[in-house]
C-alpha cells in the first residue's frame, strides 16, 4: 500500500540561535524523529519576537504546509512568545496534542510542566509548539508520531474519521 508523505515546516524561535550565538540542533532532531513519512519543505530560525513568529506562521499556513513544527520559546522567560503567537494564528485549538506532549514529557522529567506549548489548526495546517531543547524535541515527536499521522490524514481528507484500533 502506498504511504502518504506529509510536507512540513520547522520554525525555531530563539534569540540566541537567530543571532548565531548558539548553534541550532533541533532542526536535525525533528527531521530524524519524523522520518520518511514526512518531508521537510522549509526551515527557519527566527528571533523570539512575537509579531515575527506570528507572521512566519501565517505565511506557512497561507502556503498550505500541512504540518508546522515550532521549537523553543514555550517557557516562562519574558521573551518566550511562541504560544501567544500561535494562539493568534490558530482557528481551532488541538489541546489533546499538547496535553499528550506534556504527559509524555512528564514521564521523562518534571520540568516538562514548564512548557506552555499549544497547538492548533488554521485552515489546512496544523501547528505544534515543542520546547527548545533537542532532547525535548526528540522525546515529544517520538511520542505523538502515530496519532499525528492519523490526524493529518483526517485534516487533509485522506481517510475517514475512525481508526479501528
Ligand atoms: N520536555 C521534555 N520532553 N524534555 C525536556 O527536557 N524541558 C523542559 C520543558 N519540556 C523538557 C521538556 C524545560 S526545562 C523547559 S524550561 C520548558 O520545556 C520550556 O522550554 P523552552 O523555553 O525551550 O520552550
Amino acid at each position: 500500500m502506498k504511504m502518504n508523505t506529509f510536507d512540513y515546516a520547522i520554525v525555531v524561535a530563539s534569540d540566541s540561535r537567530s543571532l548565531e550565538q548558539r548553534k541550532d540542533l533541533c532542526i536535525d532532531v525533528v527531521k530524524n524523529a519524523l522520518g520518511e513519512e514526512f518531508s521537510c519543505r522549509y526551515e527557519k530560525i527566527i528571533s523570539d519576537d512575537k509579531q515575527g513568529i506570528t507572521d512566519e506562521l501565517l505565511y506557512l499556513c497561507d502556503e498550505e504546509i500541512p504540518l508546522i513544527i515550532t521549537s523553543g520559546g514555550t517557557g516562562f522567560s519574558p521573551r518566550d512568545n511562541t504560544p501567544e503567537a500561535t494562539m493568534a494564528v490558530i482557528e481551532r485549538p488541538t489541546p489533546g496534542l499538547s496535553e499528550a506532549l506534556r504527559l509524555i514529557s512528564l514521564e521523562k522529567t518534571p520540568f516538562g510542566m514548564l512548557s506552555r506549548g499549544v497547538s492548533g489548526i488554521r485552515s489546512k495546517s496544523l501547528i505544534i509548539n515543542l520546547p527548545g531543547s533537542p532532547k525535548a524535541v526528540k522525546e515529544s515527536l517520538e511520542g505523538i508520531k502515530g496519532p499525528l499521522i492519523h490526524g493529518l490524514e483526517i485534516l487533509l481528507g485522506l481517510v475517514g474519521e475512525h481508526k479501528s484500533n
